[in-house]
């Protein structure tokens, strides 16, 4: 099994990218499983303009990787604009991508929704994301609930790939067992974390970097306390009992341990507590999860040298991964070398 995931360098990552990929990832390099993950940067800048924000984003995002525990020695972290195969297989893969697939692309259409304007990056993010997976014959890759378009997406240019360069190729048959006839692309499936598939944000909708309600995982003390102090709540009184599905209840179920939860639980249903003492139990439950991986971050950021050694040693072994696939691809096609 080889188990590939990306994460855009878009923004600080917040605790709904720890609960909805960054946890999952870390978890499954255990499995034993070959495990590639990658910064997803060239992605990011179909939001980030600036230079210098998009390079101290990158290596950001590969610190919390790292803080976080990911084990460079059992998986692969390297940065997207390591490997310049990708960008040629995005664009081999985009010959055969039907117009009306991108047209209907959620990420697209909620954007263009939000009032941003459209550019082409945004517009064929999904065929990169497709090329990301496929490169490297990923069998499964793990994703919050957003991204399950996508992995549809990069399965069925994938079937279209295989059907227009590989003769005798059999989409009920994709691994050729029966036909002999192995597609070129791998067909990857999603792995979706459903129990904390969306994280509310301070405000009550979906925590995104994009609306201003996130809590950073290693954002600055005070602004995470700031920010959880802020959440927002409703007037019940102390005594009352308190609603359930409020961006509080769901926070503090998604971070209270697993063992003490069922006493908040029963209080909050009860009535007798104010949400002032809610926001200080998931302060708590913040410091707890996130503590150690606070300190690696800490530490990491006085050593940028050990980053970049990672990134490159993972490039590495990223690419000789990928090359046996782009040469098969270059092969199809007819691109000679
Ligand atoms: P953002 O919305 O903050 O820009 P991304 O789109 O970069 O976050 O998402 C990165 C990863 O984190 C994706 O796998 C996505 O599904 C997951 N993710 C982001 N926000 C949440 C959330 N609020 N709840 C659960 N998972 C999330
Ligand atoms: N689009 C993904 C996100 O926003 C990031 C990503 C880029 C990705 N390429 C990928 C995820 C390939 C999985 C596999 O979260």
């Amino acid at each position: 099994m080889r188990i590939l995931s990306g994460i855009q360098s878009s923004g600080k990552q917040h605790i709904g990218n720890y609960y909805g990929a960054l946890r999952q990832f870390v978890d499954l390099q255990n499995r034993g499983d070959e495990a590639l993950y990658f910064i997803a940067n060239l992605h990011a800048l179909t939001t980030v303009r600036d230079p210098a924000v998009a390079a101290t984003l990158t290596r950001e995002t590969a610190m919390a990787f790292l803080a976080l525990g990911l084990d460079p020695k059992r998986a692969i972290l390297f940065r997207q604009s390591d490997i310049p195969e990708v960008t040629e297989l995005y664009w081999i893969l985009g010959t055969v991508v039907p117009l009306s697939n991108l047209d209907r692309s959620h990420s697209y259409k909620d954007k263009l929704a939000r009032g941003i304007s459209a550019d082409f990056g945004l517009f064929a993010y999904p065929v990169l994301m497709a090329a990301d997976i496929l490169l490297y014959g990923s069998d499964l890759v793990p994703v919050g609930r957003d991204q399950v378009q996508h992995l549809e997406f990069a399965r069925d240019w994938a079937t279209k790939f295989n059907l227009t360069y590989v003769p005798g190729y059999d989409p009920a048959d994709p691994t050729g067992a029966k036909t002999g006839k192995p597609g070129i692309l791998k067909l990857p499936e999603a792995l979706v974390q459903e129990a904390t598939a969306v994280v509310p944000g301070t405000d009550g909708q979906k925590m995104s970097k994009s609306y201003n309600n996130t809590i950073d995982l290693f954002g600055d003390e005070g602004e995470v306390k700031k920010r959880i102090m802020g959440i927002k709540t409703d007037s019940t009184p102390v005594e009352a009992p308190k609603p359930g599905d409020t961006p509080l209840y769901q926070l503090l179920k998604v971070m209270v341990p697993e063992s003490e939860f069922p006493a908040v639980e029963a209080s909050w249903r009860q009535g007798g507590k104010g949400y002032g003492e809610y926001k200080k139990t998931l302060l708590a439950a913040y410091h707890a999860t996130f503590g150690e991986a606070r300190a690696r971050y800490q530490a990491l950021q006085k050593d940028p040298g050990s980053v970049d050694a990672v990134l490159r040693a993972g490039a590495e072994r990223a690419r000789a991964v990928a090359a046996p696939v782009i040469e098969r691809v270059r092969q199809a096609v007819g691109i000679e070398r």
